[in-house]
């Protein structure tokens, strides 16, 4: 998944308008973009844009965003909307390992409820949004066989933390929040799960959305996260391999396979070795899956 674009879940415009965004995945929200009296509205919306939208032959990925664990709010959120059969369920202000496993367990008890197959259901989580999720990242690998990404979150850190603002007058973030990006994505290598990068709430700047993508493709991050359509086509170009990173990626792991007893290799005046083999595996990987 390249993008993935939020979409208030109590919005029919906006839901009918995320399906011809382009974006990889939607984002169907209960959590903050709902206001506390709209959330049963916005779960019957929700449920019924899952049950239409997972019909379709081609359709983005289908992933609800439900209300943290500890607001006592995510069992009516999945409750409603696991009859629709979503492909993932993103789980907000994470707090690593148990919490996955609990909300694995919620899981589970609504797909036998709703004749899902047992593991469908894939969970996102968003692990960066407290003081105390900082400091479980490292227990997320092995937790749950339901995991398929993490990504960070900086708005709500910031709340958390009690800071002003967390970014600097440049645009670019604070220590605090360049820390938990880091960190998210040493977290999603451990447990061995995609690294989707945060939002970028500017919505009209696409120049600094563009450099905010580079910064994510360079450090390792597969994806983004998006709150506006006009988001999607810079994230989905950014994050898809280029033709020429593909042609290159190929003739590393050609060069390797035709030379299965070397572990070193020089290509055009640079050293080539196993973790450049690697890199090139996960980028062919990449746009294999993309087609
Ligand atoms: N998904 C689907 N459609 C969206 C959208 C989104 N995330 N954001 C905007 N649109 C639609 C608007 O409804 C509007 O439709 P229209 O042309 O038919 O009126 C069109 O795209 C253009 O929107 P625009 O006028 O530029 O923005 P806005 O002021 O209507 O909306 C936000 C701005 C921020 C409120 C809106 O982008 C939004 O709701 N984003 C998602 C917020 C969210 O989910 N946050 C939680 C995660 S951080
Ligand atoms: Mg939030």
């Amino acid at each position: 998944m390249r993008s993935l674009l939020f979409v208030p879940g109590d919005s029919p415009k906006k839901l009918q308008k995320g399906l011809e965004s382009g974006a990889d995945a939607l984002i169907l929200d209960l959590e903050d973009s709902v206001a506390l009296d709209a959330k049963p509205q916005a779960r019957e919306l929700t449920r019924d844009f899952l049950k239409e939208t997972g019909a379709l032959a081609r359709r983005p990925r289908l992933i609800v965003r439900v209300n943290a664990l500890s607001t006592g709010l995510t069992e009516a959120d999945l409750d409603a909307i696991m009859p629709g059969a979503p492909d993932a369920i993103m789980l907000p202000k994470a707090e690593g390992g148990p919490d996955l496993t609990h909300l694995a367990a919620q899981i589970a008890v609504r797909e036998a409820e709703c004749d899902l197959a047992d593991g469908a259901t894939r969970i996102i989580a968003i692990a960066t949004e407290t003081g105390k999720g900082i400091f479980a990242l490292g227990s997320y690998a092995g937790a749950s066989h339901r995991l398929e990404a993490l990504t960070w979150g900086a708005e709500d850190l910031s709340a958390d933390l009690g800071a002003e603002t967390n970014r600097l007058e440049d645009g670019s973030y604070a220590d605090p929040y360049r820390m938990a990006r880091s960190l998210t994505l040493f977290a999603a290598a451990a447990a061995q799960v995609d690294a989707i990068d945060s939002v970028f709430t500017a919505f009209r700047d696409s120049e600094g959305l563009r450099s905010e993508c580079l910064a994510g493709r360079r450090d390792g991050f597969t994806g983004k996260m998006a709150i506006h359509p006009a988001q999607v086509a810079v994230i989905n170009e950014v994050f898809s391999p280029s033709p020429e990173a593909l042609a290159r990626a190929e003739v590393i792991i050609a060069l390797f396979d035709a030379n299965p007893g070397l572990g070193v290799i020089g290509l055009d005046g640079e050293m080539l070795d196993r973790p450049h083999l690697m890199r090139a595996r996960r980028l062919k990987a990449r746009a294999d899956k993309l087609g």
